[in-house]
């Protein structure tokens, strides 16, 4: 079934795959075999998780005729920073509805978000947003233009798709390097990367691989909520007898600190603490945050001491310049 999804429609953005890299030093340090998926590394814009969703989704937007995209994100979004850069590398012109929390000072994602020349439009109240993004879609009809609406962090049933053969390369990377994942740990928070690693590992009968999200802010039963949803309709659209239940996802909240974009002293200092033992900057709103959240396990003794675990780098490496000036508080 994997096959199905390898031959859609994809409009290249990235060189696959990935590097995975073993770290070594900080590996050793928590007692774990451990794997870093650098999906920070990729050459459009800076890269990050939404890059292998958009691919699926520009080849859907391109396949429907349509010639703008429109979307929605915090100041910080790396999505509407990659959709903005996907838009232009396809020729497309790119609508922005921007939403707290941060300022619109033109520095980090808003800085590139500028350069690409996406439309930014502001909007106060968060549950706004989708109403805004549809009169402005509603507008560009009327001007005769073709708007394809693509919904917060990427998270529809083609965004899946990208992550869903990010399992597949996982495993195959896994396999070169003669090792078995047990865990996969990821920044969870619209979606479509949990949804789509669970999907690929199930469809390849690796569901014995236990991935492990992180959210960022958001409850965890309403991330679950969403993440059944996501995988349901997906495999629907691919004509699947698959269905999810609450049971297949696992998702911690308690390493928001404080909520979506809040940074706070233990966010900072793991980000200090993987630059000084492997070179590697995260982010503070996802990937920290989540990395803070693994270490966390490994400590719990909920993920095993000894064990082979692949943590995703999903991106965010503008976001630190963004807020400097609150990292610097604490360095
Ligand atoms: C760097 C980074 N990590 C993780 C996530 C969460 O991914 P998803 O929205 O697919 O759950 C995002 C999305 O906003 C992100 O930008």
């Amino acid at each position: 079934m994997i096959w199905k999804i390898l031959s859609y429609p994809r409009f290249k953005l990235t060189s696959l795959p990935t590097p995975m890299e073993r770290s070594i030093k900080l590996g050793k340090e928590l007692g774990i075999e451990l794997f870093i998926k650098r999906d920070d590394v990729m050459e459009l814009c800076l890269g990050g998780n939404k890059v292998r969703k958009l691919e699926f989704i520009v080849a859907d937007a391109i396949r429907k005729g349509c010639d703008v995209l429109i979307t929605r994100g915090a100041t910080h979004s790396n999505h509407v920073r990659l959709t903005a850069a996907a838009a232009r590398k396809a020729g497309m012109d790119v609508y922005a509805v921007i939403t707290p929390p941060g300022n619109m000072d033109t520095q980090g994602n808003i800085l590139l978000d500028r350069l690409l020349g996406a439309t930014l439009v502001p909007v106060e109240k968060t549950e706004e947003a989708d109403d805004v993004m549809r009169s402005i879609a509603e507008k560009l009809r009327s001007e005769g233009r073709r708007p394809y609406i693509i919904p917060a962090g990427g998270a529809s049933e083609m965004g899946v798709l990208g992550y869903t053969l990010a399992a597949l390369e996982i495993l195959e990377q896994s396999t070169l390097l003669g090792v078995r994942p047990e865990y996969i740990v990821h920044a969870t928070g619209t979606g479509a990367t949990q949804t789509g690693l669970t999907l690929g590992l199930k469809l390849l009968g690796a569901e014995n691989v236990k991935v492990i999200g992180i959210s960022n802010g958001r409850k965890a039963s309403d991330v679950v909520k969403r993440l059944v949803e996501l995988f349901n309709s997906t495999t629907s659209m691919l004509g699947l007898d698959v269905r999810a239940s609450e049971d297949d996802f696992i998702v911690y909240d308690e390493y928001g600190f404080g909520g979506y974009g809040v940074i706070t002293r233990e966010v900072v200092e793991t980000m200090k603490y993987v630059a000084r033992t492997e070179g590697i900057l995260l982010d503070p709103v996802y990937t920290a945050k989540a990395m803070y959240g693994l270490i966390d396990l490994v400590h719990r003794g909920v993920i095993r001491k000894g064990s082979t675990v692949v943590f995703i780098h999903t991106g965010g490496s503008p976001i630190p310049f963004q807020y400097a000036g609150k990292i610097a508080e604490y360095l």
